[in-house]
């Protein structure tokens, strides 16, 4: 996508780039661009400085604070080289800068290695997107925990913001509500449709799945956050838990959070096994196994403390 208010440079940029065999979308001020990118989000934005209307400083920076967005790779076109501008639109986020006037070589060089990285972001995105599905599908073996990733997903964030964590670990305990339990793709379905009531050998096999979902997910970078929730869900504030008997805040935070939320999401659905409790059975469930050593003693009021606003402001 070309943006910029001086329709030669707009035409130069467009014809040069379809030149190469590029899919251009040209749009004369910010207010045009926003309304293509809403219906059909482009791989690369080159966005003029000064236009009329909102400046290129200011839709770079919308862009980058959407999530939706931000991955699209914004090129700022100066035909100042005063190094303020520049500064400016460093903060802005831009991610690289092309100087007026346009020499086709230097617009060929930089649109070329950007699209390569928004290939490696795209690739990455499907690769996470492709994980999150089999967690789904995991979950979807089990007919009693329909909706259990979801819930979590959203329950270990809000309580991750609750507690003021930065934004990365918010990501981190989305994702890990998807993923934690990815290693039971291993797990034979037998073994998972019983629920209770497993052989000493069963629960060997069971108790793999975080260690399994680890090494699945170990490849991917962007994951780093979400692999101590995925093998440290299952451990025990007294050290009784698996894999590693982690005792305490040898646990880490993440993996705390999302089980204080799991074990609730757990005691309030119905299993083949066990009705579902009311809230307050729960509630009170939480705390005496918290007493007894097995969940963090201070997350778990949080975690009520958190549903009590949430529901007050609801
Ligand atoms: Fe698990």
């Amino acid at each position: 996508m070309v943006v910029d208010d001086n329709p030669d440079n707009m035409l130069l940029m467009r014809d040069l780039l379809s030149s190469r065999g590029y899919e251009v979308v040209a749009a004369p001020h910010a207010e045009e661009a926003e309304r293509h990118i809403r219906f059909d989000q482009p791989d690369l934005i080159l966005l003029d400085v000064v236009m009329p209307g909102k400046s290129g400083y200011e839709l770079c920076r919308e862009l980058k604070e959407d999530p939706q967005t931000r991955l699209i790779p914004v090129v700022l076109i100066t035909g100042l080289t005063d190094r303020e501008d520049k500064v400016r639109g460093i903060e802005a986020g831009a991610d690289d800068f092309l100087n007026k006037p346009i020499f086709p070589e230097e617009l060929f060089a930089r649109v070329k290695s950007l699209l390569k990285l928004k290939e490696f972001t795209d690739e990455l995105e499907n690769a996470e997107a492709v994980l999150c599905t089999l967690g789904l599908s995991v979950e979807a073996r089990d007919p009693y925990t329909e909706g259990h990733c979801e819930r979590l997903a959203r329950y270990a964030s809000d309580l991750g913001e609750h507690l003021g964590l930065p934004a990365e670990s918010l990501v981190a305990l989305r994702r890990g509500g998807y993923l934690h339990d990815l290693g039971k793709i291993a797990v034979p379905d037998e073994i998972l449709k019983k629920g209770a009531n497993l052989t000493p050998q069963e629960w060997e096999i069971m108790k793999r799945h975080p260690v399994t979902g680890e090494a699945i997910c170990k490849p991917l970078k962007s994951l780093r956050l979400v692999l101590p929730i995925i093998r440290h869900h299952h451990e025990h504030w007294n050290g009784t838990g698996y894999p590693d008997g982690l005792k305490g805040r040898e646990i880490p935070l993440l993996p705390r959070i999302l089980q204080v939320v799991d074990v609730y999401d757990a005691l309030r659905t119905h299993r083949p096994y066990k009705p579902a409790l009311s809230h307050d059975q729960a509630a009170r469930t939480m705390i005496e196994e918290a007493h007894a050593g097995l969940w963090d003693p201070e997350l778990v009021p949080e975690f009520f403390a958190m549903l009590q606003k949430a529901k007050a402001v609801a």
